[in-house]
């Protein structure tokens, strides 16, 4: 259930029908969001739990805290945990709750933009382990989605831009006009409250009907094969890089392969590099090692018995999955990557 602003009352009585109420929260969003939160007056008291912000903080050890912090604070079956947070607090906080106790109740207050149009939605939780993404969690929904768009004024650009990658994936997986009418539109005002509305709807819509990603959830990944592969080897590397910017760079890959396993129109492919030119900053991959990027993507979760899997598009809103790519075409997708990243026509402005 998504919930905006005008739908306290409906939240407030959620609320109400649990024992106990936890808020889970970064320092980030205790220091920028809690207060907001606190305006709305929807609890009377609550136990506050904050962990560290950060993708490397994304793991079990987290999670024990949190489990601990539970107990430590007498949580029972009825108790409530109310996360605050980007999509590493949504993830974390989803996947401790679902398995404490065998499973209470959480609602997620997504912070950042990827957390509001994508991250909180759909009931993927889960945690990194041994430098693999989201390696270990379960399906499970939260009890509501609040969207409060004041919650993002205090949002970096960086954050909104990553945030905004996954809505142009949207237009790729989905439609031409959701691509073309908002998003070509050069530079995207990714607070758009209109833009983030419907970018949730196209979440909502897919996941719900494939809640455990058989088939046709399965689109949602477009972009996502080398994007995590690049997010795993930075981050493991010290090196700064958020999910949308790996995305970002994902579906420029996916767009080539694309072209050579399913026609895609080159056309699309060069507007992509415009629109990316347009929005986000230059991404320095030289010197990146393709082969352990290669050694990631085996272990991606889409594969099956050693193949490595794509999401491709045929044309705008016409995704196939489960696409078997031949490893030197990956080899090949990712220096193309890497050429357009340090292309002087692009860059040298
Ligand atoms: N479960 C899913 O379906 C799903 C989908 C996409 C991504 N994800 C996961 O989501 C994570 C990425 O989420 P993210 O991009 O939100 O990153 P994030 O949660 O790490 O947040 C990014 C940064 O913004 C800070 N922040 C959060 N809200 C803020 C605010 N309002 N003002 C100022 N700073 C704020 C955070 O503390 C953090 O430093 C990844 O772990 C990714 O795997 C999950």
């Amino acid at each position: 259930m998504i919930l905006y602003k005008n739908d306290i009352e409906k939240l407030r009585s959620l609320i109400a029908s649990h024992t106990k109420t936890f808020l889970l929260l970064d320092e980030n969003s205790e220091k920028f969001c809690l207060q907001y939160f606190n305006s709305i007056e929807l609890l009377k008291s609550y136990t506050k739990i904050v962990i560290p912000s950060g993708e490397q903080h994304k793991n079990l050890g987290t999670v024990q805290d949190v489990w601990s912090q539970l107990i430590d604070n007498h949580a029972d079956r009825k108790s409530l945990l109310i996360n605050i947070g980007g999509g590493m607090v949504t993830d974390v906080g989803g996947f401790a709750a679902s398995c404490y106790q065998r499973g209470i109740d959480f609602i997620n207050v997504p912070t950042t933009l990827l957390g509001m149009i994508d991250a909180s939605v759909g009931g993927k939780t889960g945690i990194d382990f041994q430098g693999l993404k989201n390696q270990i969690g379960v399906f499970s929904q939260p009890l509501a989605v609040v969207i409060l768009f004041e919650l993002l004024e205090t949002l970096s650009k960086r954050e909104l831009l990553s945030g905004l990658a996954e809505i142009i994936k949207y237009g790729f997986i989905v439609d031409k006009e959701f691509l073309t009418a908002k998003l070509l539109d050069n530079p995207v005002n990714p607070v758009d409250p209109v833009l983030i509305k419907k970018a949730i709807d196209v979440k909502n819509e897919i996941t719900r009907n494939d809640v455990n990603e058989k088939g046709l959830r399965k689109i949602l990944n477009f972009g996502h094969t080398i994007g995590h592969a690049l997010e795993t080897y930075l981050i493991d590397n010290h090196k700064e890089i958020r999910h949308g910017e790996g995305v970002a760079m994902g579906m420029l890959s996916a767009l080539y392969l694309s072209e050579k396993y399913c026609g895609l129109n080159h056309q699309i492919t060069s507007d992509y590099k415009d629109l990316y030119a347009e929005n986000f900053n230059r991404f320095d991959l030289n010197g990146i090692p393709v082969e352990e990027l290669m050694e990631i993507m085996r272990h991606d979760k889409k594969n099956e018995g050693g193949d490595i899997r794509f999401v491709l598009i045929e044309d705008y809103g016409k995704p196939v999955y489960d696409v078997v790519v031949k490893p030197e075409d990956i080899v090949d997708s990712i220096n193309y990557l890497i050429d357009y990243q340090n292309d002087a026509n692009y860059w040298g402005k």
